[in-house]
């Protein structure tokens, strides 16, 4: 039988939903950034697309991390001196659940958004010929190693803790069973959403001013081969499928 908690039922509210829309949309441009970065992928011409939408996604992150529910902001869950203790009880033996992110991982997800801030501003450099494709290629094997790191941490927290991460990440809620007495988190207010909102369409705005194709299927490949590429101004050449 499970504990009633204040906020009433079995569950209670951990992460609001844009931050999971977040991070689950980011999973995917990731994911199709990588499935297209190879010129001869047949979603290559998706590659800066992809990395553009993940770019959307960091800037509305960073306002999230100060106007966003309980548990995405950064004073919330950005705490140093909890890490030492954290780890003492993992290697004790006791580890301890924390409701939102705990101390180490905290250091996990600034690193992640460091690495994928990286990446993206090296696939801008290469694309506009200012950069070596080897820097951003490397950033992104880089980053690739940390999301390794990420789902391992998460994966082995849920056994030793007893308590499904990525189901929360999915469902925002986690089992009063496992936390009695906590309660729901804040959620984020009206103001918050309408702020995100704007941020989102900002970027959005800003992303096609500098590059008008950003959001459509456009070439690479040959273009960014250490040669400086075709960026122009208004875009990047001609689309090879020609629509
Ligand atoms: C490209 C792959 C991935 C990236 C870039 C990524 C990135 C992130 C970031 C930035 C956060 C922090 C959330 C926030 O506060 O904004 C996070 C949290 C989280 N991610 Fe991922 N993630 C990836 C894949 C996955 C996968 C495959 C899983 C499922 C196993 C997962 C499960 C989680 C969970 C459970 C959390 C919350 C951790 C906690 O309880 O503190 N992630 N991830
Ligand atoms: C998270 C986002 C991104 C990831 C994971 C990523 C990953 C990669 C990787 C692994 C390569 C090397 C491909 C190879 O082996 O040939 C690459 C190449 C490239 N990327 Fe990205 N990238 C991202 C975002 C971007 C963005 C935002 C841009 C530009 C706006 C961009 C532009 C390029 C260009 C021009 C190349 C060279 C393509 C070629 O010449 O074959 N990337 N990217």
């Amino acid at each position: 039988m499970l504990v009633a908690n204040p906020a009433g039922g079995n569950t209670f509210k951990v992460w609001d939903a844009p931050l999971r829309l977040f991070h689950w949309l980011l999973v995917a441009a990731i994911t199709a950034a990588f499935l297209s970065s190879e010129g001869d992928s047949p979603i290559a011409a998706w590659h800066m697309a992809a990395g553009w939408v993940a770019a959307v996604l960091l800037a509305f992150r960073l306002i999230w991390g100060f106007v966003g529910g309980e548990h995405a902001r950064f004073v919330n869950f950005i705490r140093p001196s909890g890490i030492v203790a954290h780890i003492r009880g993992l290697v004790t033996g006791h580890p301890e659940r924390t409701v939102g992110h705990n101390p180490l991982g905290a250091l996990a997800v600034l690193a992640l958004f460091a690495a994928v801030g990286a990446v993206l501003w090296t696939g801008i450099q290469v694309d506009t010929g200012k950069a070596d494709e080897d820097i951003h290629e490397a950033l992104a094997y880089g980053m690739l190693a940390l999301v390794g790191i990420h789902v391992a941490a998460v994966l082995m927290m849920s056994l030793v803790t007893r308590d499904n991460l990525a189901r929360a990440m999915v469902t925002g809620r986690k089992r009063t069973a496992l936390y009695p007495g906590a309660r729901d988190a804040r959620v984020p207010g009206f103001m918050a959403v309408v702020l995100g909102g704007v941020v989102v369409i900002a970027a959005v705005f800003g992303i096609t001013r500098f590059d008008p194709a950003a959001f459509s299927p456009q070439a690479h490949g040959e273009a960014g081969e250490g040669q400086g590429g075709e960026y122009t101004a208004a875009g990047h050449g001609e689309n090879p499928d020609g629509d």
